[in-house]
This record gives C-alpha cells, structure tokens and sequence, in this order.
C-alpha cells in the first residue's frame, strides 16, 4: 500500500513555510488532578512536530482526550496537561488554541500550537463534510500520525484527509504500520527503515530480508474469545505457533476436552476454537495447550495458589494462570522464534501469585533473538511491570487499531492516505 510520507516531503523541502496539521494522539490517561499519568503516546508524537519545526513548517497539531460530547467544553476534556508537557518535551512554548475550527489564529513557520481536543468539535465523530471542509481549509498538508485512533474515520482523522490538499503519514504512523505489517507479513509496510522505532528503540533494521522472520508466533491472550476471534481466526492462516492464554486459553481447553472447572471460559465458542486449532494443524503448525495450571478457589490477590496438571482441574478450581511446565515449554518456543507478535497477558498478572506465567514468557520474549512487536493496554501494563521495553523489538502505542491490523483490517487512516497518494 502505497501513501507520502511526511519525512518525504520534509526531505525535499515541501513542507518549508506551509501550514501543517498533524493529528496526533494523544490520549493520555489522567488522574482526578488532571496531571498525566503515563506520556507514552506524546513522547512518541514528537518525531512528527519536530520534523515539521526543523522543516521551517507553520506547526498545528490536534488530537483527542477521552471521548467528550461534542460542543461542550469541560476541564477534564482540555488538552491543556498535553500542551504542558509537549512544551516541557520540546523545549519551546506550546499555546492552547480553542475554538479554531474556523480559523482565526496565528501560527508563523517555525511555531507550533496545539488545537483543543478536536472531539469538542461539532461533526467530528460523524465526519461532516461541513467540518471536513472546514478542517481542509486550515492547511497545506495534513499528517496523519495518530495510529492509536487510525481505526476510527472521524472529522480530524479521515475527513480532512480527503480535503486537504496534501494529505500523508507522519512518522509514528508510518513506522507501526512498517512495523506490524513486517511482523505478519501483510502487504501494505514499506521497507523497514533504520532507527524506525518512535520511542528511541533498537528499531531493528531488517532491509532486504524475508519477512517475517519464521518461525512467526503470536501470543494472544485475554479473558474472551469472542473479543478476539476474528484477531484468532486471521493468525492461524499466518503463524507458525499460536499460544493463547487467560480466558482464551480456557475455551481452547474445553476444545481439547480437557476440564476447566469453575473458570472463565465461552463454550458456545468451543468450535471456532476447534476450526482454529484444525486451521493451524492442516499447515502443521499447532495451538500449544497448556499442561499444567495454577488455580484458586476464589479470584482474589490473596487466593492460595496450587500448580495443577491440567487433567486434575476440580469442577470448583479457576484457572488463573500457566503452570511452571506449561510456561517453560512456552518460553523455549519463544526463544527459538523469528518474530514474536504479542497481545494480551497469560493469567491475572496483577496479582503476584498469578503472575509468574506472564512474566516468564516477558522475560523469555526480552531474552529471545527473534523481532518482537508488542501491543494493547494490558500488554504494556505487563512490559512496565518487568522492566523490558529495551529489548521488545516494537512497542504499539495503539490499543484498538494494533488489534484491528492484527484483524488483517485495512484501516481508515491507510485507506485514505493510499487514496489520495494515487
Ligand atoms: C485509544 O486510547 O485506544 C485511542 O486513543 C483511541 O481512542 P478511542 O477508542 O476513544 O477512539
């Protein structure tokens, strides 16, 4: 999938004096005083606002916060902590613009603003053709580098990318699309380039070989199937080795025939379960099924915890982790692997007696020679909690959309760009 890339027009002085809108995302978690808890996804945006800057570009940027109603401005919904920080990042200051759909402000080259969250803006859940014009008007260029919001076509996401009149991809969503795609094989990532990685990674540099490295492996975990059958059914024509852990792994059990107790578990779906695990053996690969658990009587941070082979699971037992076996065969399966596609905990790492299964597989997939591309909330819960975004080869700031591409999903933000690349 071909699209422009901001770094390109950067490159040949395109973007030198003109209005540049990025839409970033920066949907940061804040606490009840309204400070950020956790700056991920700005510290990833900034490749794109410095680029722009160093380009001599007039610099606006917008992105979401939480999900407001449109037309009703409230302190919790402001970008204001953003442009604080942003302006703490960048060194420079960072005024807050609102109201500015219209126009109406002053942005010089070699200035950056930051527009209020753009979900205050009337039609942009909806893309109105009215806000899209509007949105069109205000620039040049219109970067797209948003990829935690590449799944939904809003007002700021897709209908400006129709109405602009240069409409491309900024860094950080070039880089995960290259990223994924490489990963899984799919066909829209360009070429993997050098120091790719948003957050200052190892990047890992891969020009010229077969992607993706075999054997390909995902990991894809999570208390239901029905939330990730689709992600489930698009791997096992892809991967080499599908493990599946927490509720997932449950219904898989069942699938096997093997008791779960009083688990977590969906048996309506034991039979996709069945399709993906006959899906994966027809290519000889296979859905590894855990041999040993760690069950409690109660769900709960201090539940006593017993190692159980899986055929010894009583009918009132959870399961809320792998056993030691079970995670030890695992972590030899990561070890030898190509590439690592991870998503989703394996047991209720949270809580200490449930969370050695997670954290043997984290220290396995740190510890593993193969390419590594990690995703989703609770995943880069489990990579803070072990201390290992150093060596994960590729940490997605998108929770929805990195589990919609692992969908095999062309998303809005690809579509578009591509569009209106040709
Ligand atoms: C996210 O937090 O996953 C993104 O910012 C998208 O947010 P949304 O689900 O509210 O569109």
């Amino acid at each position: 999938m071909n699209f422009l890339r901001f770094s390109d027009l950067c490159a040949s002085g395109q973007a030198t004096g003109k209005r540049v809108f990025i839409r970033a995302d920066l949907n940061v978690p804040l606490n009840e005083a309204l400070q950020i808890t956790e700056d991920t996804r700005i510290r990833a945006s900034l490749p794109a606002m410095r680029m722009a800057l160093d380009a001599g570009a007039a610099v606006m940027v917008t992105s979401h916060l939480g999900r407001p109603t449109e037309g009703l401005w409230r302190a919790e919904d402001s970008l204001a902590p953003v442009a604080a920080r942003l302006s703490e990042l960048l060194g420079r200051p960072v005024p807050l613009i609102a109201d500015w759909v219209d126009g109406g402000f002053e942005v010089q080259p070699g200035q950056l603003v930051l527009l209020e969250n753009c979900r205050l803006n009337k039609g942009e859940k909806k893309n109105s053709p009215e806000l899209a014009a509007k949105l069109g008007r205000l620039c040049d260029i219109f970067v797209h580098d948003a990829f935690g919001t590449a799944h939904r076509a809003e007002g700021s996401t897709y209908g400006i990318a129709e109405t602009a009149p240069l409409a491309c991809a900024g860094p950080l969503l070039a880089a995960e699309m290259d990223a994924i795609g490489n990963a899984l094989g799919l066909p829209f990532a360009g070429p993997p380039q050098e120091g790719q990685h948003p957050l200052g990674g190892p990047g890992e540099a891969r020009v010229g070989g077969t992607l993706p490295k075999r054997p390909l492996l995902a990991i894809v975990a999570g208390s239901k199937v029905s939330t990730k059958l689709t992600i489930l059914q698009s791997l096992a024509d892809k991967v080499d080795g599908l493990i599946v852990g927490g509720g997932i792994a449950n219904t898989f059990m069942l699938a096997a025939g093997l008791p779960i107790g009083n688990s977590l578990a969906e048996p309506d779906l034991v039979e996709q379960a069945r399709a993906v695990m006959a899906a994966m053996k027809a290519r000889s690969a296979e859905v590894p099924i855990p041999t040993d658990v760690v069950v409690a009587k109660r769900f709960a941070a201090d539940a006593e915890a017993t190692v159980k082979a899986v055929a010894d699971v009583a009918p009132d037992d959870l399961i809320l982790d792998i056993g030691p076996e079970t995670a030890a065969r695992l972590a030899t399966q990561i070890e030898n692997a190509g590439t690592i596609v991870w998503n989703g905990p394996v047991g209720v790492f949270e809580f200490d007696a449930f969370s050695h299964g997670t954290e043997t597989l984290a220290r396995a997939i740190a510890a593993s020679p193969a390419f590594s591309i990690a995703g989703g909330g609770d995943t880069l819960a489990a990579i803070a909690k072990y201390g290992i975004e150093p060596q994960v080869g590729y940490i997605s700031t998108g929770g929805g959309a990195f589990l919609e591409v692992l969908e095999g999903r062309t998303l809005p933000a690809f579509e578009v760009l591509a569009r209106r690349a040709n």
